[in-house]
């Protein structure tokens, strides 16, 4: 068989890339925009209604065309094709990879087996605005003839982290009638907590599970219906007070909800792409469809941007390929991103499944080591909390992380001041990072010299500063877009397959295992280790006091 890619560490592009490497590694972001007072200009990007000013990271004008090269030759254009056209690029699951086909406009095409999928979402899209549409106006009534004053969505991994953070993200644009809850774990505080004041005769829940099997949703999916009818007292609630979005209509109706309540999605929409399929009904729900199709055009107006654009003017190429030059050259482990804005505050939490279950691999798709580190570990906080937090570490600490900042112009609540102070110190950060201060500046102002190794900035730490005029519904699908396909680029050059998650399953394979051992009066499997036997027969001595 032919192999799938090349080994990325002896392409002419990287070896390049090293070369330059050595040359510029010791280069401050104070020479560079001394030496080009154009930088701050130049070196920006504007699509789909983002700006994004990458001026401050540790490249030159090379590095980027190198870092181009290095995209061109890893066939990445190819790949963007291979996407948007419905081939089964997710080799390992033998499936397409269509999350573009979901934002789609009517009547356009998307094959995949020769088959046009647009039609279908647009039939979802269209039963979902309708159902949105009745839960929002009171038209559906729950079982006692209430309307619903809460959705629950029960769901984990992106059938959770998706729909949570785009409903806190587009608070501002929800409606304030229906208190939207979000439940994923397995861990019953979880579901507790979140019903804990909420009345069944109003409660909605949507599953939401692409497979339906997942063992915490289906744990917490049983909870609720027993939750339910325990208050209702008549199985035929269950209709009213509980919808599936899944890919598996089978498993929807051997779990009791009927599929006419059900909302699909196909297998060529990977979990973390999801939010805007039918897993974003809840966000739907919030919005409102009108709202919701902003998002899509957002996410589209992305799409085309990225399948068009050169690699020099393309915004997620770029972001891509500043995160490989990082991870790769400079071999940062992690990367902060830090949204001014607190309606984005799950959207780390959001972005760490998207990239590091999406990049979270060592072998290419032939199966052979990458050579090379793959995703940074990416974290975050919004700010201007996190300056009062971990900050310090990225200003002074022994470990270079590149930052992502995300602002707006203009707030949705424009209270005195508070604005203005935001976004003051977002440019202050960014600027503070790159520029530091040096023990002479600190000297000159008077420190004692003691204190001056303390109060020295070295700088030289990088930051991309991503600015929209206002968090809109359009915006924010243009910023998950760019993030996705970040994703995609990143993926491309290491040669690897991120549309699969198979690193998940070990774990869930033992829990398994583990369970009725954990359960059972009997002594633990010895196929265990030591230390797993010895946590499973103290774990049950303590719950039996
Ligand atoms: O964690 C593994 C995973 O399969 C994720 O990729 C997925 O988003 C999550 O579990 C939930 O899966 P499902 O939607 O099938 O319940």
């Amino acid at each position: 068989m032919d192999k799938r890619t090349a080994p990325l560490t002896e392409s002419k592009a990287w070896k390049a890339l090293q070369d330059h490497f050595a040359e510029i590694r010791g280069l401050h972001l104070r020479e560079l925009f001394a030496g080009d007072p154009a930088r701050g200009e130049a070196f920006t990007l504007e699509a789909a209604g983002l700006f994004l000013d990458y001026s401050k990271n540790r490249v030159t004008a090379r590095t980027l065309e190198l870092l181009a090269d290095l995209a061109r030759e890893r066939g990445v254009g190819d790949r963007v094709e291979a996407m948007f056209t419905g081939r089964r690029i997710n080799v390992t699951e033998g499936r397409a990879v269509l999350h573009t086909a979901l934002r789609a406009p009517r009547g356009a095409s998307v094959e995949v087996d020769g088959r046009n999928v647009v039609p279908a979402v647009h039939e979802v899209l269209d039963r979902m605005a309708a159902f949105a549409g009745a839960v929002r106006s009171g038209e559906w009534k729950g079982f006692t003839g209430m309307p619903i004053r809460a959705v629950v969505n029960i769901g984990i991994g992106g059938s959770d982290l998706g729909p949570a953070m785009v409903c806190e993200a587009l608070r501002a644009y929800a409606t304030r009638d229906i208190e939207f809850r979000f439940v994923s774990n397995v861990d019953a505080t979880d579901f507790c907590e979140a019903t804990r004041d909420l009345d069944p005769r109003t409660t909605l829940f949507i599953v939401s599970s692409k497979t339906f099997t997942t063992q915490e949703t289906m744990a917490n999916a049983r909870s609720a219906r027993a939750w339910c009818l325990r208050a209702l007292e008549d199985e035929a609630a269950v209709a009213r007070h509980f919808v599936a979005v899944s890919t598996d209509a089978a498993k929807v109706a051997a779990f009791g909800i009927d599929t006419a309540n059900m909302f699909g999605f196909w297998d060529w929409v990977g979990g973390r792409y999801s939010l805007d399929s039918a897993i974003g009904l809840s966000t739907m729900i919030a919005v409102g469809p009108d709202r919701f199709r902003e998002l899509l055009e957002g996410f589209r107006a992305m799409d085309e941007h990225f399948r068009t654009a050169p690699v020099e003017r393309n915004m997620p190429m770029i972001l891509g390929l500043l995160g490989i030059w990082y991870a790769d050259f400079f071999e940062a482990p992690t990367v902060a991103v830090l949204p001014y804005d607190h309606y984005l505050r799950r959207f780390p939490a959001y972005l760490q499944q998207l990239i590091m279950e999406s990049n979270g691999k060592s072998v290419t798709l032939d199966g052979e080591a990458v050579g090379a580190p793959t995703s940074p570990v990416y974290w975050g906080e919004p700010g201007t909390n996190g300056q009062h937090s971990f900050y310090q570490l990225i200003h002074q600490g022994s470990h270079l992380i590149p930052c992502d900042f995300i602002a707006f112009a203009r707030s949705l609540n424009p209270l005195d001041g508070h604005h203005a102070m935001l976004l003051s110190n977002v440019l202050a950060q960014a600027e503070a990072l790159a520029f530091g201060k040096t023990s002479a500046e600190v000297a000159a102002e008077g420190a004692s010299p003691a204190l001056v190794p303390h109060r020295t900035f070295p700088g030289n730490r990088p930051s991309n500063v991503i600015l929209a005029e206002r968090l809109t519904p359009a915006v924010l699908g243009a910023l998950v877009a760019l993030y996705e396909h970040m994703v995609f680029v990143q993926g491309a050059v290491w040669g690897i397959n991120p549309f699969d998650q198979w690193g998940v399953e070990l774990g869930k394979e033992l829990s398994r295992r583990i369970l009725p051992e954990l359960e059972a009066g009997t002594e633990p499997a010895l196929a265990h280790d030591g230390s797993t036997n010895a946590l499973i027969r103290r774990l049950r001595r303590l719950a039996a006091h």
